[in-house]
């Protein structure tokens, strides 16, 4: 089932989204959460990082887990989405523990012993892709490496300034997405609205892979710009 929040803003969307991510945690304190980066989720975590410096919200059982990241990048690469994980999330909310995603079969094995993801924090590509599955990507399509597509390349470029974007990355599998026991989409700006309307009204197929989220118990928190 999907349920379709719209917010009137970016910031409005971030007060509900982060309401929405401490309401799990409290429910489960050890809540595993798949990770986006992105610019999407950035005003979440802050308003995140705020409650849990307030007090207001204890991360530190959290277990972060990281969604995708380029490939080729040194440790210190300030591209590395890894760090920008770290620097976003895991270090503001007072998270203790967080999974790279390095190698495509250790990754699937600890999330294995973790019990799976109970939440997924996700951002919509412009394409449609999750991570890094871009289409098409079925629904079993495992965690691997791939090469990024020209839209991928392009929407990339706008967090990295002069620097270049690595062409191949890895992702964690539409396997791993789909099995979230709850999965929250953020989605904001004009920019989106026409990849949101397929995402939620087009048909379910491996070219949108962001169409086959209906399956699972999903919410999507958008702004009045993405889907107005
Ligand atoms: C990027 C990342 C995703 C992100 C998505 C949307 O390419 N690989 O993890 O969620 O595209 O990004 P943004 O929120 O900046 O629009």
């Amino acid at each position: 089932g999907v349920t379709l929040d719209i917010q009137p803003d970016s910031q409005a969307l971030a007060v509900q989204a982060a309401d929405f991510i401490a309401a799990q945690v409290r429910a489960k304190p050890t809540l595993s959460i798949l990770v986006a980066t992105g610019n999407t989720p950035m005003p979440t975590y802050a308003e995140l990082g705020r409650r849990a410096a307030r007090g207001d919200i204890d991360f530190s059982r959290v277990t972060a887990v990281q969604l995708d990241e380029y490939l080729g990048l040194s440790d210190h690469d300030p591209r590395s989405l890894w760090g920008w994980m770290e620097r976003s999330f895991v270090t503001p909310l007072g998270i203790r523990q967080s999974i790279r995603l390095a190698d495509p079969a250790a990754f699937e094995a600890d999330i294995a012993a973790l019990g799976g993801i109970d939440l997924a924090i996700l951002g919509l590509g412009p394409n449609g892709h999750l991570g890094f599955n871009e289409p098409p990507s079925p629904p079993t399509a495992p965690t691997r490496v791939l090469a990024l597509t020209p839209a991928s390349l392009e929407s990339n470029r706008a967090y990295w300034g002069e620097l270049s974007v690595p062409t191949h990355a890895i992702t964690a599998g539409m396997n791993v997405i789909l099995s979230a026991r709850a999965v929250l989409l953020l989605v904001n700006g004009a920019h989106k609205r026409d990849i949101l309307r397929r995402t939620l009204e087009g048909p379910e197929t491996p070219d949108v892979p962001s169409s086959l989220l209906r399956r699972v118990p999903l919410t999507v928190i958008a702004d009045e710009a993405a889907w107005t």
